[in-house]
């Protein structure tokens, strides 16, 4: 199964949700059933390495966020079974590239798989402290089992 996270910048939510779901696969030792990535709706930190204050909040859970950024593209469509968004503005900017409904139906909210939130969204952590990135964590782990479960695993 081909599996696609994606926020606005790719620096924040998505690697998380990448590293963590990566990090949630090898220790259940599905490593092998699944290709993972992520991707941003904007290009303005492409070729970025997840940023750092993202990436220390996850290091203290242990997990580790190798991803470097890069854009959504139309093609992504085609290649992955399921398009993970953060937000509904990523929702909005991702089926906005849509050629038909098959690629639609790939398009699945985070926050719908995470009920304990309490959270519609995972909300941007850029341009606030450190219990925003917490959260994004707290979010994407919850996101991510139930994801699992949803797909049978
Ligand atoms: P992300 O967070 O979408 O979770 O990667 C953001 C990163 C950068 C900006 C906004 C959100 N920005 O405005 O540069």
């Amino acid at each position: 199964m081909k599996v696609l996270f994606v926020c606005l910048g790719n620096i924040c939510r998505s690697p998380a949700a990448e590293g963590v779901f990566l990090h949630l696969i090898q220790e259940k030792g599905l490593s092998n059933s699944f290709e993972v990535d992520s991707a941003g709706t904007s290009s303005v930190h492409s070729g970025e390495r997840a940023d750092p204050r993202m990436r220390e909040h996850a290091l203290k859970r242990g997990i580790e966020l190798p991803s470097r950024a890069r854009q959504f593209k139309r093609e992504d469509f085609k290649h992955f079974d399921s398009i993970v968004v953060m937000d509904d503005s990523n929702y909005r900017n991702v089926v906005g590239l849509a050629e038909n409904n098959t690629d639609i139906e790939k398009v699945i909210k985070m926050a719908s798989f995470c009920p304990l939130s309490g959270e519609s969204e995972v909300p941007d952590p850029y341009y606030g402290g450190a219990a925003g990135f917490e959260k994004v964590l707290d979010m994407v782990t919850e996101g991510s089992e139930n994801l699992l479960t949803s797909w049978g695993f």
